[in-house]
Protein backbone atom coordinates (compact mmCIF):
# COMPACT_ATOMS: atom_id res chain seq x y z
CA UNK A 1 0.00 0.00 0.00
CA UNK A 2 1.28 3.49 -1.21
CA UNK A 3 2.01 5.99 1.88
CA UNK A 4 0.01 8.98 1.59
CA UNK A 5 1.11 12.52 1.30
CA UNK A 6 -0.64 13.86 3.81
CA UNK A 7 -1.56 17.82 1.84
CA UNK A 8 -3.73 18.57 5.41
CA UNK A 9 -0.96 18.43 7.54
CA UNK A 10 1.48 20.18 5.48
CA UNK A 11 -0.71 22.72 4.82
CA UNK A 12 -0.97 23.21 8.55
CA UNK A 13 2.74 23.16 8.75
CA UNK A 14 3.24 25.70 6.02
CA UNK A 15 0.45 28.07 7.24
CA UNK A 16 2.10 28.15 10.85
CA UNK A 17 5.23 28.79 9.46
CA UNK A 18 3.85 31.55 7.53
CA UNK A 19 1.56 33.27 10.36
CA UNK A 20 4.85 32.83 12.74
CA UNK A 21 6.65 35.08 9.93
CA UNK A 22 3.98 37.54 9.35
CA UNK A 23 3.94 37.68 13.42
CA UNK A 24 7.94 39.39 13.42
CA UNK A 25 7.57 41.15 10.09
CA UNK A 26 4.33 43.64 12.28
CA UNK A 27 6.40 43.25 15.63
CA UNK A 28 9.85 44.29 14.08
CA UNK A 29 8.60 46.73 10.95
CA UNK A 30 5.34 47.01 11.64
CA UNK A 31 4.13 45.84 8.18
CA UNK A 32 1.29 44.22 7.21
CA UNK A 33 1.13 41.44 4.50
CA UNK A 34 -2.56 42.26 2.42
CA UNK A 35 -3.87 40.47 0.03
CA UNK A 36 -7.03 41.98 -2.19
CA UNK A 37 -8.75 38.98 -3.95
CA UNK A 38 -11.12 39.90 -6.95
CA UNK A 39 -14.45 37.44 -7.66
CA UNK A 40 -16.36 38.54 -10.70
CA UNK A 41 -19.98 37.04 -11.08
CA UNK A 42 -21.47 33.45 -8.93
CA UNK A 43 -19.31 30.71 -9.81
CA UNK A 44 -20.35 29.06 -7.16
CA UNK A 45 -16.89 26.54 -6.76
CA UNK A 46 -15.06 30.48 -7.01
CA UNK A 47 -16.62 31.26 -4.15
CA UNK A 48 -16.04 28.59 -1.94
CA UNK A 49 -12.13 28.88 -3.38
CA UNK A 50 -12.19 33.08 -2.30
CA UNK A 51 -14.30 32.12 0.83
CA UNK A 52 -11.12 29.72 1.99
CA UNK A 53 -9.02 31.85 0.58
CA UNK A 54 -10.02 34.99 2.79
CA UNK A 55 -10.15 32.73 5.67
CA UNK A 56 -7.00 31.80 5.51
CA UNK A 57 -5.20 34.95 4.93
CA UNK A 58 -6.97 36.05 8.15
CA UNK A 59 -5.96 33.42 9.97
CA UNK A 60 -2.43 34.44 9.22
CA UNK A 61 -2.61 37.70 10.26
CA UNK A 62 -2.96 39.18 6.88
CA UNK A 63 -5.30 42.19 5.81
CA UNK A 64 -7.13 40.58 3.32
CA UNK A 65 -9.77 42.52 1.12
CA UNK A 66 -12.05 40.89 -1.15
CA UNK A 67 -14.08 42.68 -3.70
CA UNK A 68 -17.56 40.96 -5.35
CA UNK A 69 -18.11 42.33 -8.39
CA UNK A 70 -21.34 41.61 -10.72
CA UNK A 71 -21.31 39.53 -13.45
CA UNK A 72 -22.23 42.08 -15.92
CA UNK A 73 -18.44 44.65 -14.52
CA UNK A 74 -16.49 45.48 -17.89
CA UNK A 75 -13.44 44.76 -18.59
CA UNK A 76 -12.94 48.33 -18.76
CA UNK A 77 -14.17 48.87 -14.48
CA UNK A 78 -12.15 45.21 -13.83
CA UNK A 79 -8.51 46.56 -15.09
CA UNK A 80 -9.53 49.90 -13.27
CA UNK A 81 -9.66 48.56 -9.67
CA UNK A 82 -6.68 45.69 -10.80
CA UNK A 83 -4.68 49.30 -11.35
CA UNK A 84 -5.75 50.78 -8.45
CA UNK A 85 -4.32 48.01 -6.39
CA UNK A 86 -0.84 48.23 -7.80
CA UNK A 87 -0.82 51.20 -6.48
CA UNK A 88 -2.47 50.57 -3.18
CA UNK A 89 0.66 50.31 -0.84
CA UNK A 90 -1.22 48.21 1.58
CA UNK A 91 -1.63 45.79 -0.60
CA UNK A 92 0.91 43.02 -1.80
CA UNK A 93 -0.63 40.44 -3.57
CA UNK A 94 -3.14 40.60 -6.20
CA UNK A 95 -5.26 37.21 -6.56
CA UNK A 96 -8.11 37.60 -9.61
CA UNK A 97 -9.89 34.36 -9.41
CA UNK A 98 -10.74 32.56 -12.86
CA UNK A 99 -12.64 31.90 -14.63
CA UNK A 100 -14.14 35.68 -15.66
CA UNK A 101 -17.14 36.01 -17.51
CA UNK A 102 -16.74 35.20 -21.57
CA UNK A 103 -16.98 38.65 -22.39
CA UNK A 104 -14.00 39.59 -20.02
CA UNK A 105 -10.33 39.15 -21.75
CA UNK A 106 -8.54 36.89 -18.90
CA UNK A 107 -5.13 37.82 -20.32
CA UNK A 108 -5.50 41.29 -20.42
CA UNK A 109 -6.58 41.05 -16.35
CA UNK A 110 -3.56 39.15 -15.39
CA UNK A 111 -0.98 41.11 -17.69
CA UNK A 112 -2.49 43.95 -15.77
CA UNK A 113 -1.37 43.12 -12.14
CA UNK A 114 1.94 44.33 -11.24
CA UNK A 115 4.61 41.50 -10.93
CA UNK A 116 5.42 42.21 -8.08
CA UNK A 117 1.94 41.95 -7.03
CA UNK A 118 1.30 38.73 -8.86
CA UNK A 119 0.46 36.03 -5.96
CA UNK A 120 -0.63 33.43 -8.48
CA UNK A 121 2.33 33.53 -10.42
CA UNK A 122 0.59 34.22 -13.95
CA UNK A 123 1.98 37.11 -15.29
CA UNK A 124 4.32 36.72 -18.35
CA UNK A 125 7.72 37.96 -16.08
CA UNK A 126 6.25 35.27 -13.56
CA UNK A 127 6.07 32.82 -16.23
CA UNK A 128 9.03 33.57 -18.03
CA UNK A 129 11.06 33.06 -14.96
CA UNK A 130 10.14 29.95 -14.10
CA UNK A 131 11.05 28.34 -17.86
CA UNK A 132 14.64 30.04 -17.70
CA UNK A 133 15.52 28.92 -14.12
CA UNK A 134 15.05 32.15 -12.05
CA UNK A 135 12.58 30.62 -9.77
CA UNK A 136 13.65 31.86 -6.13
CA UNK A 137 13.06 35.67 -7.82
CA UNK A 138 9.30 34.49 -9.33
CA UNK A 139 6.16 34.03 -7.99
CA UNK A 140 5.90 30.36 -8.67
CA UNK A 141 1.96 29.66 -9.04
CA UNK A 142 0.49 28.27 -5.82
CA UNK A 143 -0.53 24.64 -7.27
CA UNK A 144 2.84 23.81 -8.74
CA UNK A 145 4.17 25.49 -5.68
CA UNK A 146 2.24 23.23 -3.43
CA UNK A 147 2.96 20.24 -5.93
CA UNK A 148 6.81 20.09 -5.68
CA UNK A 149 6.63 20.37 -1.67
CA UNK A 150 4.64 16.90 -1.66
CA UNK A 151 7.08 15.79 -4.54
CA UNK A 152 10.10 16.43 -1.98
CA UNK A 153 8.37 15.22 0.91
CA UNK A 154 8.58 11.77 -0.84
CA UNK A 155 11.60 11.72 -3.05
CA UNK A 156 13.62 14.74 -1.71
CA UNK A 157 15.37 17.79 -3.82
CA UNK A 158 16.87 15.94 -6.07
CA UNK A 159 14.70 14.29 -9.02
CA UNK A 160 17.69 13.45 -11.38
CA UNK A 161 17.27 10.14 -13.09
CA UNK A 162 13.79 10.19 -12.31
CA UNK A 163 11.22 10.09 -15.29
CA UNK A 164 8.10 12.10 -14.65
CA UNK A 165 5.03 12.57 -16.39
CA UNK A 166 2.52 15.31 -16.30
CA UNK A 167 -0.85 14.54 -17.59
CA UNK A 168 -2.55 18.55 -18.56
CA UNK A 169 -0.64 21.05 -20.04
CA UNK A 170 -2.76 24.31 -18.64
CA UNK A 171 -0.76 27.43 -17.93
CA UNK A 172 -2.15 27.36 -14.28
CA UNK A 173 -1.01 23.72 -13.51
CA UNK A 174 0.64 21.74 -16.30
CA UNK A 175 3.31 23.97 -17.96
CA UNK A 176 4.41 25.42 -14.69
CA UNK A 177 4.95 21.83 -12.87
CA UNK A 178 6.33 20.28 -15.64
CA UNK A 179 9.39 23.52 -15.21
CA UNK A 180 9.98 23.06 -11.99
CA UNK A 181 10.03 19.16 -11.84
CA UNK A 182 12.87 19.95 -14.97
CA UNK A 183 14.70 22.31 -12.83
CA UNK A 184 15.01 19.67 -9.93
CA UNK A 185 16.19 17.21 -12.70
CA UNK A 186 13.59 15.17 -13.42
CA UNK A 187 13.07 13.91 -16.81
CA UNK A 188 9.98 15.30 -18.03
CA UNK A 189 7.27 14.53 -20.70
CA UNK A 190 3.87 16.64 -20.79
CA UNK A 191 0.86 14.18 -22.19
CA UNK A 192 -2.91 15.46 -23.13
CA UNK A 193 -5.55 15.14 -24.67
CA UNK A 194 -3.80 14.12 -27.81
CA UNK A 195 -1.16 12.12 -26.60
CA UNK A 196 -1.44 8.59 -28.24
CA UNK A 197 -1.65 5.56 -25.94
CA UNK A 198 -1.44 7.86 -22.95
CA UNK A 199 -1.76 4.65 -20.88
CA UNK A 200 1.46 3.72 -21.46
CA UNK A 201 3.31 7.43 -21.49
CA UNK A 202 1.80 6.81 -17.33
CA UNK A 203 3.36 3.68 -17.03
CA UNK A 204 6.54 5.02 -17.81
CA UNK A 205 6.55 7.44 -15.04
CA UNK A 206 8.17 7.37 -11.57
CA UNK A 207 6.06 10.70 -10.54
CA UNK A 208 2.84 11.12 -12.39
CA UNK A 209 0.68 14.22 -11.93
CA UNK A 210 -2.91 14.34 -13.10
CA UNK A 211 -4.07 17.98 -14.05
CA UNK A 212 -6.72 17.31 -16.65
CA UNK A 213 -10.19 17.58 -14.77
CA UNK A 214 -11.65 14.20 -16.20
CA UNK A 215 -12.98 11.90 -12.64
CA UNK A 216 -11.07 9.05 -12.00
CA UNK A 217 -9.02 8.98 -15.87
CA UNK A 218 -5.82 7.66 -14.61
CA UNK A 219 -6.51 3.81 -13.94
CA UNK A 220 -4.30 1.57 -11.29
CA UNK A 221 -2.81 0.06 -14.02
CA UNK A 222 -1.52 2.80 -15.57
CA UNK A 223 0.64 3.91 -12.93
CA UNK A 224 4.62 1.94 -12.82
CA UNK A 225 5.01 0.49 -9.09
CA UNK A 226 6.26 2.40 -6.46
CA UNK A 227 5.83 5.93 -8.18
CA UNK A 228 4.94 8.84 -6.70
CA UNK A 229 1.44 9.44 -7.75
CA UNK A 230 -0.27 13.64 -7.27
CA UNK A 231 -3.46 13.87 -8.28
CA UNK A 232 -4.73 17.65 -8.93
CA UNK A 233 -8.00 16.97 -9.95
CA UNK A 234 -11.12 18.02 -8.03
CA UNK A 235 -13.97 16.44 -9.32
CA UNK A 236 -17.45 16.55 -8.08
CA UNK A 237 -19.39 13.06 -9.16
CA UNK A 238 -23.00 11.69 -8.16
CA UNK A 239 -22.78 9.53 -5.18
CA UNK A 240 -26.14 7.75 -5.40
CA UNK A 241 -24.80 5.57 -2.64
CA UNK A 242 -25.17 8.56 0.11
CA UNK A 243 -28.57 9.47 -1.17
CA UNK A 244 -30.76 10.51 -3.89
CA UNK A 245 -29.05 13.98 -5.71
CA UNK A 246 -25.61 13.50 -3.06
CA UNK A 247 -22.45 13.93 -4.55
CA UNK A 248 -18.87 13.56 -3.96
CA UNK A 249 -15.28 14.45 -4.72
CA UNK A 250 -12.62 12.31 -6.36
CA UNK A 251 -9.43 13.18 -8.46
CA UNK A 252 -8.10 12.41 -11.69
CA UNK A 253 -7.30 9.25 -10.18
CA UNK A 254 -8.75 6.03 -9.38
CA UNK A 255 -7.83 6.06 -5.87
CA UNK A 256 -8.75 3.03 -5.08
CA UNK A 257 -6.54 1.34 -7.24
CA UNK A 258 -3.94 2.92 -7.42
CA UNK A 259 -3.07 3.08 -3.83
CA UNK A 260 -2.51 -0.24 -4.37
CA UNK A 261 0.40 0.69 -6.77
CA UNK A 262 1.82 3.88 -5.61
CA UNK A 263 4.55 4.59 -3.67
CA UNK A 264 3.37 8.04 -2.45
CA UNK A 265 -0.04 8.81 -2.95
CA UNK A 266 -1.81 12.45 -2.58
CA UNK A 267 -5.67 11.77 -1.40
CA UNK A 268 -8.45 14.19 -2.79
CA UNK A 269 -10.01 15.65 -0.88
CA UNK A 270 -6.92 16.08 1.50
CA UNK A 271 -4.52 16.26 -0.93
CA UNK A 272 -2.91 19.33 -3.10
CA UNK A 273 -5.96 21.37 -2.52
CA UNK A 274 -4.71 22.40 1.24
CA UNK A 275 -1.57 22.85 -0.78
CA UNK A 276 -2.44 25.43 -2.88
CA UNK A 277 -4.01 27.89 -0.62
CA UNK A 278 -1.24 27.85 1.93
CA UNK A 279 1.74 28.91 -0.68
CA UNK A 280 -1.03 31.60 -2.02
CA UNK A 281 0.01 32.69 1.93
CA UNK A 282 3.74 32.09 1.28
CA UNK A 283 3.40 33.77 -2.04
CA UNK A 284 1.51 37.01 -0.08
CA UNK A 285 4.03 36.82 2.60
CA UNK A 286 7.01 36.72 -0.20
CA UNK A 287 5.69 39.61 -1.63
CA UNK A 288 5.48 41.49 1.35
CA UNK A 289 8.71 41.08 2.25
CA UNK A 290 10.16 41.88 -1.31
CA UNK A 291 8.18 45.25 -1.60
CA UNK A 292 9.87 46.05 1.71
CA UNK A 293 13.56 45.23 0.49
CA UNK A 294 13.32 42.87 3.62
CA UNK A 295 14.67 38.85 3.11
CA UNK A 296 12.53 36.25 2.37
CA UNK A 297 11.67 33.71 5.17
CA UNK A 298 12.05 30.19 4.72
CA UNK A 299 8.66 28.37 4.30
CA UNK A 300 9.20 25.39 2.53
N1 LIG B 1 -9.16 29.23 -10.50
C1 LIG B 1 -8.80 27.95 -10.29
N2 LIG B 1 -7.55 27.90 -9.74
C2 LIG B 1 -7.14 29.16 -9.61
C3 LIG B 1 -5.96 29.76 -9.10
O1 LIG B 1 -5.01 29.09 -8.66
N3 LIG B 1 -5.91 31.12 -9.13
C4 LIG B 1 -6.93 31.86 -9.62
N4 LIG B 1 -6.77 33.19 -9.62
N5 LIG B 1 -8.04 31.35 -10.10
C5 LIG B 1 -8.15 30.00 -10.09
Amino acid sequence: MANVIDGKKLSEDILAKVKQETAILREQHNIQPGIAVIIVGEDSASKVYVASKEKRAEECGFLSNKYELDEKTSEADLLALVKELNEDKNIHGILVQLPLPAHINADHVIQTISPDKDVDGFHYINAGKIMTGAIGDAFVPCTPAGIMVMVEHGLGKDLSGLDAVVVGRSNIVGKPVAALLLAANATVTIAHSRTREIDDVCRSADILVAAVGKPEMIKGDWIKPGATVIDVGINRVPAPEKGQGKTRLVGDVDYKAAEKVAGFITPVPGGVGPMTIAMLMANTLKAACKANNLPLPKIS
